[in-house]
């Protein structure tokens, strides 16, 4: 999507879909008063008026986008209100969108924002797409007051929508194609954006004592790999870093506890984490971030072969913990265990947070709109939270109750790798805690999140969310640079 901001007395370019964005109680007049009577439109949020040709009006067609009440339109509200307007338009067969009325700079940038991220397709194996399906708007155009304001607004928020989008193509990637030397290969190119990027195959990881997140790669022909990317951007190069650990299973069959055929093929985005780690990364260094941050990816492909693991088996991870397996599709943890252990042991960051697509019972707890976020540190979690709520990607607090960790209790070895349905995603994160030495970490289980269809946002196309990015990126922005 080509993104233009233009003086605000600028008439519309010719054969341009005109978006105008409205609140509740606003009047109109003409033909767009007569449009407006004969519907529901009333200007409320995610609304929308398509007016095909309307007299007295300079544009083909024009959108009334509704964005409900004006007094609480902001950022958030300026991208939906894009957004919506770009979805209502996008294959209407017009090249170009105009939106108006997002505001001042600020608003305008945002408004860009939210075309840019709604208008993210994944479409590299599509051959014989009709021509009348595929979206024709190509370029938007925002008038605005102070053009040079809008842009300057607009270039760390351009950042962010390459950075979601390079974690919704990792995330939508088959997985054929994504296993975890590509997974790593991708990673390894943004060093031409300015991250250091350093590869640990199996031998190293061998070497390192990772048996847990070795077992779960060792039943299948791809290699298992560790990618530790690097962003030094604090004024002060030995600044303790902040960190971030993503579950990367490229492709999660369940191993030799092996899942249902039913829609198995999800199984693709069990790498959601590493992937918004991979893009948190990435925007990171496309904005210069003034901090020093790391981010470790735990890739692996979980399949049955004659050489898996298998529940029974007692694995010794990296930090001499043993783990009983009792179900191989337990996977994820025993990824991050090592992981987690790994990065505090040698980064000594400020704090840890990783993220995964950890437990199906995540999604029983809290559905689809929220991530879990387990903490042992509260200022660590207020900061989540306060960046959850700007951001507008839904976190709920999760209990880290003492008393459940006998679930997880192990006849022969430390711990086993789960504790039965009861609170699974709480065992699941209290089995991670055991991992973390004391460092102040949190864990976002994104089992819910990461992928929706269909997607209940207008930012957001069905299929991969690119949930996290944003809002640990404001997270940084906000609380630990400079
Ligand atoms: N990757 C799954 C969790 C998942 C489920 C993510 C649905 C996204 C959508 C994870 O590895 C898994 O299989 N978890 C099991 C744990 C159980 C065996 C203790 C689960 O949730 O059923
Ligand atoms: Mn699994
Ligand atoms: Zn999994």
């Amino acid at each position: 999507m080509d993104i233009e901001f233009v003086a605000t007395g600028a008439g519309a370019p010719a054969k341009a879909a005109v978006a105008r964005i409205v609140f509740e109680g606003d009047t109109y007049e003409g033909a767009v008063a007569q449009a407006v009577s004969a519907s529901r439109f009333t200007g409320g949020k995610g609304q929308t008026l398509d007016i095909l040709a309307p007299q007295g009006v300079d544009a083909a067609r024009l959108v009334l986008v509704g964005a409900g009440k004006r007094e609480a339109f902001g950022a958030i509200g300026a991208e939906h209100a894009a957004a919506s307007a770009y979805n209502a338009v996008k294959t209407s067969g017009l090249e170009t969108l105009r939106v108006e009325g997002a505001g001042g700079a600020d608003l305008a940038a945002h408004a860009a924002l939210g075309v840019r991220l709604a208008s993210y397709r994944f479409d590299k194996y599509r051959t014989k797409e009709p021509a009348d399906k595929k979206p024709s708007v190509l370029k938007t155009s925002i008038p605005t007051a102070d053009v040079d304001a809008a842009l300057a607004a607009f270039a760390p928020l351009a950042a962010l929508a390459d950075a979601i989008s390079f974690t919704r193509d990792l995330v939508s990637e088959p997985p054929n194609v994504l296993y975890p030397a590509e997974f790593a290969r991708r990673v390894k190119a943004l060093e031409d954006i300015g991250l250091e990027v350093e590869i640990l195959g199996e031998a190293e990881m061998m070497k390192l004592g990772m048996g847990s997140l070795l077992a779960v790669g060792q039943g299948s022909i791809r290699e298992s790999q560790l990618a530790v990317i690097k962003w030094n951007g604090a004024a002060d190069k030995a600044a303790q870093p902040v960190a971030f650990v993503g579950k990367g299973v490229c492709f999660d069959t369940g191993g030799i506890s092996i899942k249902p055929a039913e829609n198995m093929e999800d199984m693709k985005w069990d790498m959601g984490g590493a992937g918004a780690v991979a893009g948190l990364m990435h925007v990171l260094a496309g904005r210069k971030a003034k901090v020093n941050a790391v981010g470790i990816l735990g890739l692996v492909e979980n399949m049955p072969d004659g050489n898996s693991y298998r529940p029974g088996d007692v694995l010794t991870s990296i930090s001499g913990q043993t783990i009983e397996v009792v179900n191989t599709d337990a996977e994820g943890r025993l990824v991050l265990a090592d992981a987690l252990w790994y990065c505090q042991d040698r980064f000594k960051p400020k704090f840890m947070v990783d993220l995964a697509t950890l437990t199906g019972a995540i999604i029983i707890a809290i559905g689809n709109d929220l991530a879990g976020c387990y903490a042992n540190d509260e200022d660590l979690a207020a900061n989540l939270l306060a960046a959850s709520k700007a951001e507008d990607e839904g976190l709920w607090r999760m209990p880290l109750p003492d008393a459940y960790n006998k679930q997880i209790d192990s006849m022969i070895a430390d711990m086993k790798n789960t504790g039965g349905r009861p609170g699974g995603s709480i065992t699941a994160a209290l089995f991670l805690q055991k991992y973390v030495n004391g460092t102040p970490w949190a864990h976002l289980d994104i089992a819910g999140v990461a992928w929706k269809k269909p997607s209940s946002i207008p930012t957001s196309p069905d299929g991969a969310t690119g949930f996290g990015v944003r809002l640990l990126n404001r997270m940084v922005q906000d609380k630990y640079e400079g």
